[in-house]
């Protein structure tokens, strides 16, 4: 129904699937207060040294994992391969700082990949164009020794050049080693961040030398779909942790992006034990719709234990999805903004086929009785609930003030809310 801005990676898809799982795992897994806990605490080399001879996910079966994505309804999945702490998951020749180091033994990336395809799911990398363990990533306003004593003299000699080569080096492994690879998600860039000492700098394009890198990506995969995080854009902008009420444009030239929200289920992205801002089963659910409804994607993230499960309070957060999507997914996948003749009503959220044959109206606050939406007066064939295919009566009436210029239909509804966290109807237009 949309066009979207082109670009070089295959996003088709992307667009239909429209659900992701992303997971962040590392060493952070085990103070399990946050993925970045080793930049806010400072915490000294030796101190995290321990994090990586007690890493042990003993309890970790990607093929869990990769089940969960899936009952859960979601068709993709990102997996940090590296995050800002430097450790790696994948096997590779550029660091002993490893995963197949630890007791854990194995390359975690290739167990990834196989379990997550053989349930069907497409697979995205994540790699962290920052990195606190290498030792020529200059000392910056992120960095954990940004304010020790003799901060800036830890940085002489520290080479960004020589960053940037084990980068391609490490992307080449991970775009050569494992077969097909759908995303690639780098993270991220702050050049124009002001820095809290005036001999540091931040870091940006320049410093990742993006334009090699994503050559390089290219040349690998050309499939592949890349985002927009190394100051270069690329097939798909990642609004993070905020909801998104208009889709977004080009700047310049006004047209739509491809674009993907990534959220979490408690805050961090890492796994924190103690945090108590778990979303709300309706929060989920309403987040999934909302975003679809400006024609985005989401990918919700779970951060794994330090044994390598899935903690209960994430297990359910997916149970909750899939149970929704069970009943409910033909208004997600494949599915986009409705078309703007149709107007919203209040406390709902509308979403299209693409073929523009079915209009979705998700009743976000469940009205009283009847849902009235303007514009689709004369265009209705045939009313249902999503979720179990009962009909819903529905006639044409005059559109509220303010719209006037639209007919609109009334659609009458159950008085007691059907039991679906966030119901939906399906409504089926005439002559499309
Ligand atoms: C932020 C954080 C990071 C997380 C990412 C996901 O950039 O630095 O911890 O991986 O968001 O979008």
């Amino acid at each position: 129904m949309y066009t979207t801005k082109k670009t070089q990676g295959n996003t088709e898809w992307f667009v239909q699937d429209r659900f992701g799982l992303f997971i962040h795992f590392g060493l952070y897994a085990l103070p399990a207060r946050h993925e970045w806990i080793k930049q806010t605490d400072m915490i000294p080399e030796e101190k995290y040294e321990q994090y990586f001879k007690y890493f042990n996910p003993d309890m970790l079966d990607p093929r869990d994992w990769a089940r969960q994505a899936k009952n859960a309804g979601m068709k993709y999945a990102i997996l940090t391969t590296k995050h800002h702490e430097g450790f790696c998951l994948f096997d590779t020749k550029y660091t002993d700082y490893k995963i197949t180091n630890t007791q854990y033994g194995k390359d975690l990336v290739k167990e990834y990949v196989d379990a997550f395809r053989a349930e069907g799911l497409k697979i995205g990398f994540y790699y962290s164009l920052l990195d606190w363990h290498h030792p020529d990533f200059t000392i910056d306003q992120f960095h954990p020794r940004r304010y020790d004593a003799n901060a800036k003299e830890l940085n002489e000699g520290r080479d960004m050049h020589r960053y940037a080569e084990y980068m391609r080096n490490q992307v080449r492994e991970l775009l050569t080693n494992y077969g097909k690879i759908d995303i690639i998600w780098f993270d991220f860039s702050y050049s124009k961040n002001e820095q809290p000492r005036d001999w540091m700098k931040g870091k940006g394009k320049e410093d990742w030398e993006a334009e090699k890198l994503i050559a390089l990506v290219r040349s690998l995969q050309p499939d592949i779909i890349i985002n927009n995080r190394t100051e270069i854009e690329q097939d798909i902008v990642t609004p993070e942790q905020v909801g998104v009420e208009e889709w977004p444009k080009d700047k310049e030239t006004g047209e739509r992006l491809v674009w993907e929200a990534c959220h979490t289920l408690s805050g961090s992205w890492g796994y924190y034990r103690d945090e108590t801002s778990w979303k709300s089963p309706e929060m989920l659910i309403s987040l999934l719709i909302k975003i679809v409804s400006r024609g985005g994607n989401l990918i919700m993230n779970v951060g794994p234990t330090s044994r390598g499960f899935f903690d209960y309070r994430a297990e359910n957060a997916l149970k909750t999805y899939g149970e929704w999507m069970k009943y409910n997914c033909k208004s997600i996948y494949n599915c986009t903004m409705a078309d703007p003749e149709f107007t919203e009503p209040n406390g709902c959220r509308l979403t299209q086929s693409n073929d523009g044959k079915r209009l979705y109206i998700h009743l976000l606050d469940y009205p009283f009785s009847s849902v009235v939406v303007p514009g689709l007066g004369g265009k209705v064939d045939y009313v249902q609930f999503l979720h179990d295919g009962s009909e819903l009566l529905f006639n044409d009436v005059p559109a509220n003030s303010g719209d006037e210029a639209k007919t609109a239909v009334s659609i009458g509804l159950p008085i007691l809310k059907p039991n679906v966290v966030v119901p939906v109807i399906e409504v089926f237009l005439k002559d499309r």
